[in-house]
């Protein structure tokens, strides 16, 4: 299965929440590559604590491999290779994380045919070796958007499971962008359209996922005043009106992770030892990002609305 994720502003939550849905699979047996298509700014080494890729690998990364210059891209073992401890060695029943960098240095480049060709081939060799993979492409209507919506409408990618995730954070200008990257002018379905993908089935092929989501009812604002606590359930409120009124209700959202503090410090996975040992992670983010994991491959949460 290939899984897209996009955002159309820039620190949504796209790569960590991304990156703790491969971890979650993997934890859970399946075979995992990320691979880092944010070729702007190629940093999601960092998420998995891998010391030589924290800005994309000296060479060879994806950039290399898809402008032509090596003919298969750099691999990172997330077990054996991050620094932190508590991911060092791989679970019993874990399957294989593998992260595939950027090139340190790269930057975003315009697409060319070669370009769509070696990342169909790509998908196709991983596809064969991985259950799930998972693409943290770059923010707003970039050349990643068209490079792997051109391959995904290709013959030879037909029979693979697509399915892409749209990541917003809870607030009226990242509800009204997100919703403007898929159904807007050049938005993905218009974009894809053009390419020759047909418009019903890449539609139900997507969903939004709500990251760092305040809830007014947490613990962590049972301390603010009854006017202040009444704003916050109405701004929510407005939100959820809002977002189902642009087509991002309920329905078309996979999940909702909610603002966790360890995670506006340090971009990180959070694993179970975070909430049970050290407890410094809220066992609500962990539920929600098992459940987002889960639901990645629930069919019935992918049938047509
Ligand atoms: N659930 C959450 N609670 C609190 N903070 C979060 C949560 N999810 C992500 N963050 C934080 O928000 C910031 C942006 O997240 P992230 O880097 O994943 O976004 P992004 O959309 O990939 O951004 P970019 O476009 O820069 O690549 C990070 O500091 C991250 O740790
Ligand atoms: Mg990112």
């Amino acid at each position: 299965m290939l899984v897209f994720a996009a955002s159309d502003k820039g620190g949504t939550g796209r790569s960590v929440t991304s990156a703790n849905i491969a971890f979650r699979r993997a934890l859970s047996g399946d075979d995992v590559a990320y691979l880092d298509f944010d070729f702007g700014s190629p940093t999601s080494g960092t998420v998995f604590d891998i010391p030589g890729s924290l800005r994309g690998v000296e060479h060879g990364g994806m950039h290399s491999y898809l402008q032509g210059r090596v003919s298969e891209p750099d691999r990172v073992d997330v077990w054996a290779e991050t620094e932190r401890d508590a991911l060092r060695f791989r679970p019993p029943g874990a399957g294989q994380l593998v992260l595939l960098p950027g090139d340190r240095g790269g930057g975003e480049f315009a697409v060319n045919r070669e370009m769509v060709r070696r990342c169909t081939d790509l998908f196709l060799r991983l596809e064969e070796e991985f259950d799930v993979i998972l693409i943290d492409l770059s923010a707003g209507r970039s050349y990643a958007v068209e490079l792997v919506l051109a391959a995904t409408s290709k013959p030879e990618l037909s029979g693979i499971t697509v399915r892409w995730l749209v990541f917003h954070r809870w607030t009226r200008q990242h509800i009204a962008a997100a919703a403007g990257l898929v159904f807007g002018d050049r938005g993905i379905l218009d974009a894809g359209l053009a390419l020759g993908h047909q418009e019903e089935g890449l539609r139900d092929s997507i969903r939004f996922v709500r990251a760092a989501v305040p809830d007014p009812d947490s613990p962590e604002l049972a301390h603010v005043r009854p006017a202040q606590a009444a704003w916050l359930r109405k701004c929510d409120q407005d939100l959820k009106d809002f977002a189902a009124e642009l087509k991002l209700g309920r329905s078309k959202t996979l999940g909702v992770v909610p603002l966790e503090p360890v995670l506006q410090w340090r971009e990180q996975l959070i694993t179970d030892d975070d909430v049970l040992a050290s407890r410094v992670a809220n066992i609500e983010t962990v539920r929600a990002l098992t459940a987002l994991a889960d639901e990645l491959t629930r069919d019935k949460s992918w049938e047509a609305l």
